[in-house]
């Protein structure tokens, strides 16, 4: 058994000390991770002021937006030019009344709209980036109505990561409307050293993509960052795949898990117009959803290794109890068991499993599931008062 002694040692203590520096982005934003829907995952480019509207009415229709899902959030490709002021212009065919409207359109259906641009010259599909604007910019989005930015990197060359996105972030301030900002370097400044002073959350990987081992490699990078995340700033390894087609229910179930067990923001990246009923299950799992917008905000951790493939991870919740993922990597379905002292509670204590939604008893050292093959069981650990 391979126990990683780090995490074992913070979540003995309950995590009470989270090592970060103090943040000097005090936007208030994203005092939990952030949840919503963005245009990217599903759509690419093929995005139209029409696919937003459908989008937003359907994350009200569906339940989304009452479960948590705000932001609706569109990816590159929006964007054309810039006209003679200086200011963004949208693509007038796909988006005929322009984003201000939109924007309109969006929050009257009780959401909140975001946007994307790049820190760079031009965004990673080549339209007009922020570099050198970033104060109009700023000032457009806010007078659009923007609540949301994610920020790209592409076309950078020669630039410091950390010095744009400051610059961005100082512009924002300025433009004096709340907006989440949305690192998104991919993790290729060390930004978990700098994001929170600058952002409410940062890219630490790559792009996902809708395949098992994309999903469990970002899951892996994103884990080594786990203590520089907290209320206001998170650790970002991507978007959502759920829905998307190129996992099984299992997986994604697995992917939904482990995302919410580390804090990650939720942005929902498949074609929510058209869910499959198991598809909506998972986005609209409760429980989960409640383990990644706990108010703690601490990072869940990797805490044990009974066999290769076979996992235990941990998140403490601020009522004392323990999120825990029994992760099955390996391609056979398995029992995989956990014991109370490696998840940093003494014993006894009820378990309840987040995906069957049943209370499963008590028990008074350890617990045991069978995993399916490339799946998790999630369950919630409370200590039972005076054990
Ligand atoms: C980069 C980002 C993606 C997406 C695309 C859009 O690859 O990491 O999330 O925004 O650009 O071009």
């Amino acid at each position: 058994m391979f126990l990683r002694l780090a995490p074992f040692i913070c979540l003995g203590l309950g995590l009470a000390v989270v090592h970060r520096p103090a943040p000097s982005l005090d936007n208030r934003l994203a005092r939990t991770p952030p949840m919503g829907w963005n245009s990217w995952n599903h759509f690419g480019c093929d995005v139209s002021a029409q696919l937003i509207k459908e989008t937003a009415d359907a994350m009200a229709k569906s339940g989304l937006r009452d479960a948590g899902y705000q932001y609706l959030v569109i990816d590159d490709c929006w964007q054309v030019a810039r006209d003679a002021a200086g200011r963004l212009v949208a693509d007038s065919v796909r988006f005929p009344g322009g984003i201000g409207p939109l924007a309109d359109y969006v929050h009257s259906r009780g959401l909140k709209f975001g946007i994307y641009t790049d820190a760079g010259r031009q965004t990673c599909q080549g339209r007009p980036g922020t570099y050198g604007s970033e104060e109009i910019d700023a000032r457009t989005f806010a007078a659009w109505g923007v609540d949301y930015v994610k920020e790209d990197w592409c076309h950078a060359e020669g630039l410091d990561a950390p010095t744009q996105y400051a610059r961005f972030r100082d512009a924002l301030a300025k433009a004096g409307r709340p907006i989440v900002f949305s690192i998104c370097e991919w993790g290729s400044n060390r930004p978990w050293e700098w994001g929170a002073r600058t952002g409410n959350l940062w890219r630490t990987t790559g792009d996902i993509g809708d395949r098992w081992g994309t999903m469990v490699a970002l899951l892996d990078l994103n884990a080594q960052y786990a203590l520089a995340a907290g209320p206001g700033a998170w650790n970002d390894p991507d978007m959502l795949e759920v829905g998307n087609g190129g996992m099984t229910d299992d997986e994604y179930r697995a992917h939904f898990s482990l995302w919410a067990l580390m804090a990650a923001p939720l942005m929902a990246g498949n074609d929510v117009r058209t869910m499959p009923a198991a598809t909506r299950d998972i986005l609209l799992n409760k429980e989960v959803v409640a383990v990644d917008q706990d108010s703690l905000g601490v990072q869940g951790l990797l805490v044990q290794e009974p066999a290769p493939d076979l996992q235990v991870w941990a998140k403490p919740l601020s009522d004392g109890s323990r999120a825990v993922v029994l992760f099955n990597r390996s391609t056979l379905q398995t029992v995989i068991t956990t014991a109370w002292r490696a998840i940093g509670i003494r014993g006894p204590a009820r378990v309840r499993d987040l995906w069957t939604h049943t209370d499963v008893g008590t028990f008074p050292t350890r617990f045991m599931a069978t995993v399916p093959a490339h799946g998790a069981v999630m369950v919630r650990v409370t200590p039972v008062a005076g054990g």
